[in-house]
């Protein structure tokens, strides 16, 4: 009995992988390194370096490792990347995807955990919003992530593969010695945090004319440690046998980007300069999650949705870690 990380050097996956190894759970851990940083590895975890594209690779790893869980990390989640390369994301995200479900249907592993996006929804009819709402997403890297959930919809009733799809909202925060490395970097905390380090010479705010209190756009900031406690709690949900399901994942509360602005100022007690841009393509208003539904029937409790918190984390890691997860 193991769970198999796809993805498991990757953000997310990387401090999942540290969560499931403390529950004392085999971790298997398959990422081919292209977004992922082998310094986010976990000894404690088997290591395949391989791509989740490579059907007779999966399989075997499904096989030889007893795999009874997959926990599908592996991903490209730039959302204006995917705007200018969408066959990249329709190949790793649905393509790829799509051959871990086909290996597992093979092998006969039966449960899969899905990282998914607040991306689906679009421009939201409400909010907060809840899972039940329309999807329809504005970018091909929300389209890619509705596409696997469909799939899934099939896979289960014809392969009895039971899933769970968490539907991240801005995932944010580090973990130990885990945090947010990407390049290039787009997300905001760690550019304002940059800007703060002198890494970049400013940070520019995307667009200060939106329907919103202070014209900002307003995120749901969700700590990377909540997300992974969440993917153990789906697990139990799915080998205690209950159905498969979707669930948003956030904190109900959002924050602007200048409130994220000021709570870095505060964290960090230090200045840094500010430039106001163009609106940024494809961002809507408002994007705040209803968790009621992961609350209510998964028990999934966010204990770190304090923004400062997740700021104050962050913040840690970069001091901790200033060349990230490269040498010196
Ligand atoms: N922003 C800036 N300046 C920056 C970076 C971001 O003003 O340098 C703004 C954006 O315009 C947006 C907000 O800060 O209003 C948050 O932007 P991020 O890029 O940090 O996050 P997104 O909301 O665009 O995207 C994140 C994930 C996606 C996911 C989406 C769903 O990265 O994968 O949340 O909510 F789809």
């Amino acid at each position: 009995m193991a769970v198999l990380v796809t993805g498991g050097a990757g953000y997310i996956g990387s401090v999942a992988v540290v969560h499931l190894l403390t529950a004392g759970q085999t971790v298997v851990v398959l990422d081919n390194l292209s977004t992922g940083h082998c310094g986010a590895l976990s000894e404690g975890a088997v290591f395949v370096e391989g791509d989740i594209r490579d059907k007779q690779r999966v399989a075997r790893v499904l096989v030889d490792h007893a795999i009874d869980t997959v926990m599908h990390f592996a991903a490209q989640s730039i959302v204006s990347e995917s705007c200018r390369d969408p066959g990249k994301y329709f190949d790793n995200n649905v393509v790829g995807a799509h051959t871990v479900l086909q290996a597992m249907a093979e092998a006969g592993v039966r449960a899969f955990i899905l990282s998914s996006t607040a991306a689906v929804y679009g421009h939201p009819e409400a909010i907060p919003i809840t899972e039940d709402m329309p999807t329809r997403p504005l970018n091909p890297y929300g389209l890619s992530k509705r596409m696997v959930e469909q799939m899934l919809e099939w896979y289960d009733r014809v392969h009895g593969i039971r899933y769970v799809s968490l539907r991240y909202f801005n995932a944010a925060g580090a973990s130990g010695r885990f945090g947010e490395a990407h390049d290039p970097e787009t997300h905001l905390i760690p550019n304002i945090l940059m800007a703060v380090e002198g890494k970049r010479p400013s940070v520019t705010v995307f667009g200060t004319d939106y329907d919103t209190p202070d014209g900002t756009c307003i995120r749901d900031y969700v700590h990377v440690v909540d997300l992974a406690d969440a993917h153990l709690k789906a697990m139990a949900w799915l080998t205690a046998g209950d159905a498969s399901g979707i669930f948003n994942l956030g904190n109900a509360t959002g924050n602007s980007v200048r409130e994220v602005l000021e709570a870095v100022r505060r964290v960090t007690g230090q200045g840094f300069r500010i430039e106001y841009g163009e609106r940024r393509a494809g961002d809507a208003d408002r994007l705040v999650a209803s968790s009621q539904r992961a609350q209510d029937v998964l028990g999934w409790c966010p204990r770190h949705g304090d923004i400062d918190a997740i700021v104050r984390d962050a913040w840690r890691w970069r001091q901790a870690h200033p060349h990230a997860y490269n040498p010196a």
